[in-house]
């Protein structure tokens, strides 16, 4: 027998200012996407900027719906956004933000959009960085690469692909 361990690590910036201006302005146009969100159900709005590889900017926020499976996340919208505006780009940096009150620190993305953005970080060399913050300051959690947040992942791999 023998025990296996997967650690990751992240990085928490406590200001704004520690981030590269490009950064911060990425931050920006997903607050700015937040007041697109369709979120009537949940009250909780996510707006995500994308920053492709070569630094072009595609935004998404959720969109809910009275059937509340087929809501969509921001992340998805953006990542779809993206395939349809400027085509399939490497990713280089998701910014995901939550404007609602009652959230104390950043959310990430749920699992099914952890299992989608995985599918898509198969198609570049390069990492697929996030940044996630709340729409009214505070910490900024830096994830690396999307596949740290999705350890043990299934992927096409396992039908041959
Ligand atoms: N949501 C996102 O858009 N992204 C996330 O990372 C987490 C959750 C949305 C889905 C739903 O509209 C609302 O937030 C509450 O779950």
């Amino acid at each position: 027998m023998e025990n296996h361990a997967i650690h990751f690590q992240y990085t928490v910036f406590h200001n704004l200012s520690e981030l590269s201006p490009d950064d911060q302005q990425l931050i920006d146009d997903a607050i700015k996407a937040c007041s697109k969100a369709y979120a009537p159900y949940s009250n909780f709005k996510v707006g995500a900027a994308i920053r492709t590889g070569d630094k072009q900017i595609i935004v998404g926020s959720n969109q809910e719906n009275g059937a509340f499976p087929i809501g969509q996340c921001a992340e998805r919208v953006a990542l779809y956004n993206m395939i349809h505006t400027v085509g399939r780009q490497p990713i280089e940096t998701m910014a995901i933000v939550v404007d609602n009150i009652h959230q104390k620190y950043p959310a990430s993305p749920c699992g099914s959009c952890r299992q989608i953005l995985c599918e898509y970080r198969k198609f570049q060399e390069t990492p697929m960085r996030l940044l996630l913050t709340l729409a009214n300051g505070g910490d900024v959690y830096e994830i690396h690469d999307v596949p740290d947040i999705l350890p043990f992942a299934f992927d096409g791999s396992f039908l041959g692909f």
